[in-house]
């Protein structure tokens, strides 16, 4: 690997299952001391992209590689590089937290005494420290997932993988691992991260790549992707009642359909001209007797970006 070559390389990543296609012609890279943001809907690829870069699947086609060494027939040099936690948690539950990093550092090659001084370090700064010598099964399911985030660092690998890392972690805990993240990186690793939390794509992600029914829809930083969906947009609150009614009255005025979030009786749309649209819209939901909760105009969030680009996911249900 030269200096220039990103610690990781994926070109053209195909993969189907029986037919269904995870992942359709999957291109990205990941430099050295960056983190990738995988951004996606449930059923998007992203743990199957996970799985084929830690050479737990093979890709039908395309290439990848970690640190110049492809991950189908260099599978070994691969996963010695390489630290994974996974969206599945993959501790033993029988065993003490202290047994089961110290059985990661045996398996990467650690003597005994090396692999209990590292196993202490990791569950020191993950604070599980005073659950140490309790079997996992007694864990709660954040320590869990914080024991197995510790076990992808043991060898202190040069490119993590992490899959959903913060998913079910109190904010303590995810604030904790946020902190991790920006030490890994500012010691040179490359971090591929999933997430179904865009804020914390937006805050530790140098790219984002957003996948959709196996395909790249949009690539870019955060702040491109922002202003890529561009327009400042127009949000109202309405009765549960009303909310239909304000969706028709939203689609004349804004710029492209609005997204309705019926959960929070609300409805967004991106809008061109701030003054003139929001006075339309009043006007009009005077005149249809729409009595509006709350109004507001905001620049767009990645939230936004990424509503947009998988609406089509969402309204045509599941797509496994
Ligand atoms: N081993 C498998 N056999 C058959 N289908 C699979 C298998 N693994 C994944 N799939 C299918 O491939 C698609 C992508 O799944 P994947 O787990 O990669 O999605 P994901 O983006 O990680 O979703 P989530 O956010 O729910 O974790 C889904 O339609 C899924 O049903
Ligand atoms: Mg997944």
């Amino acid at each position: 690997m030269t200096a220039a070559e990103p610690a990781v390389d994926m070109a053209g990543v195909a993969k189907s299952f029986s037919g269904h296609r995870a992942l359709e012609h999957v291109d990205l890279s990941i430099p050295t001391g960056t983190v990738l943001g995988l951004l996606g809907p449930n059923g998007a690829g992203k743990t199957t992209l996970v799985r084929i870069l830690t050479t737990l699947l093979q890709p039908d086609a395309g290439h990848a590689s970690v640190l110049g060494h492809d991950v189908v027939t260099e599978s070994a040099q691969v996963r010695q590089h390489i630290g994974v936690s996974g969206q599945y948690a993959a501790v033993d539950v029988n065993l003490t937290g202290f047994e089961n990093l110290w059985m990661v550092g045996r398996l990467y090659g650690l003597g005994r005494s090396g692999a209990a001084a590292r196993a202490r370090e990791l569950l020191d700064q993950f604070r599980l420290s005073d659950v140490a010598e309790r079997a996992v099964k007694t864990y709660s399911g954040g320590m869990t997932r914080r024991l197995d985030l510790a076990g992808a660092l043991v060898a202190r690998p040069r490119v993590v993988v992490l899959d959903e890392p913060t998913t079910g972690l109190d904010p303590r805990s995810r604030m904790d691992t946020w902190s991790l993240v920006r030490d890994l990186v500012s010691d040179g690793a490359a971090v591929l991260l999933t997430t179904q939390y865009l804020e914390e794509a937006d805050q530790l992600a140098d790219s984002i790549v957003v996948l959709n029914q196996g395909r790249v829809v949009e690539r870019g930083t955060s702040d491109e992707l922002k202003s890529r969906a561009g327009q400042e947009c127009l949000e109202v609150s309405a009765d549960i009642e009303h909310l239909d009614d304000l969706k028709d009255a939203m689609t004349l005025i804004g710029d492209g359909r609005p997204v309705v979030e019926t959960h929070l009786c609300r409805a967004r749309v991106s809008v061109r001209d701030r003054r003139a649209d929001v006075s339309a819209l009043l006007k009009l939901l005077e005149e249809r007797d729409i009595p509006v909760l709350d109004l507001s105009l905001r620049r767009p969030t990645l939230d936004d970006v990424f509503l947009e680009l998988t609406e089509s996911a969402q309204t045509e249900g599941p797509s496994a």
